[in-house]
């Protein structure tokens, strides 16, 4: 997978190269303010050294109304820069959006992809895909405390707030892979609840996003039709849902396509077939406190759990 992009001095999308800008005009108006002041300081200290009583009250009067009006100016070119900024967010509202629900969860993202056709929504975790030069109107919830949704390389931060729907709009205009992080302190592994955002040409994201549409492929070998008997008729499916089973369950994340996700735990470790098994065996280990129990499972069934997780492409 391409290296991942998490910097808001990396804009890769309209709303991040605003505020990139933003952040330089108040960076450099910001340096020569402190500059400024470093060098009056300066020449303060030398002067008062020299003489004391040498500044006529006139001069000092002159001094003090031109360091006001600097301030003022200054304070307005960093307001209108605000201003404008802010109404270029605003701009990229569009009627052919793509509508994405993100809603957070301790510690981990829940993603549905809209659609006014229910049976064509999509539900997915922890990393979406974006089609590159097309708004994306993400809808922000959250099911428990207030997390903040933030994608340094697309956008500023969103909180999450229970109880209350917000909206931000974003657009990725090069392709590529960027982490998004949570970014409001909400329990104890709010570092372990990062969001992995996927870039794709627009033709890769329709054919992603119509086989995301698709049901888990039915098992083709006997451990993995052992592995599927393990979630349907074990504790699994009582929290995760597998799109063409009877894993049901939405409190914890989908899983129907975990294997085509780069990462588990909401970006805490790479998706590979050991670390999901460390990860089942014993979550708790991984990310302490998270919902997940350990499993218990005998190894046979955890390698046969394994075999089927590994299909779910
Ligand atoms: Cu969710 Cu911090």
């Amino acid at each position: 997978m391409a290296p991942l992009i998490q910097s808001v001095l990396h804009p890769a999308g309209v709303q991040a190269a605003r505020l990139n800008q933003l952040w330089w005009v108040m960076f450099w108006v910001c340096t020569v303010v402190f500059i400024s002041v470093l060098t009056a300081l300066a020449m303060a200290i030398a002067r008062g050294r020299r003489s004391a009583s040498n500044a006529s009250d006139a001069t000092l009067t002159g001094s003090v109304g031109a360091a006001v009006g600097i301030s003022v100016a200054a304070l307005l070119v960093l307001l209108t820069a605000s201003e404008i900024t802010g109404r270029d967010l605003d701009a990229l509202k569009a009627q052919n959006a793509l509508r994405i629900q993100i809603t957070g969860n301790q510690w981990w993202w829940d993603v549905q992809y809209l659609n006014p056709d229910p049976s064509l929504t999509v539900v997915t975790a922890n990393e979406i895909h974006v089609p590159v030069g097309r708004p994306v109107g993400i809808v922000a919830k959250s099911n428990d405390v207030i997390h903040s949704l933030w994608i340094p390389a697309l956008h500023g931060k969103r909180d999450l707030l229970p109880g209350r729907q917000s909206e931000i709009w974003l657009q990725a205009d090069r392709a590529g892979v960027y982490r998004g992080q949570c970014a409001e302190y909400c329990g104890a592994q709010h570092a372990k609840m990062a969001l992995t955002v996927v870039a794709d040409l627009p033709d890769d994201f329709e054919r992603w996003l119509s086989h995301m549409r698709g049901p888990a492929p039915p098992p083709a070998t006997e451990s993995q039709m052992r592995g599927r008997d393990v979630i349907e008729r074990g504790p699994c499916a009582m929290c995760h849902s597998i799109a063409g089973t009877l894993a049901g369950g939405r409190t914890a994340p989908d899983l129907t396509h975990l294997a085509s996700r780069s990462a588990i735990g909401a970006g805490s470790i790479p998706n590979t077939r050991g670390n999901l098994a460390g990860w089942i065996a014993d979550p708790q280990h991984i990310k302490p406190g998270n919902k997940m129990p350990a499993t218990g499972l005998a190894s046979e069934e955890l390698q046969a759990l394994l075999d089927y997780l590994e299909t779910l492409k």
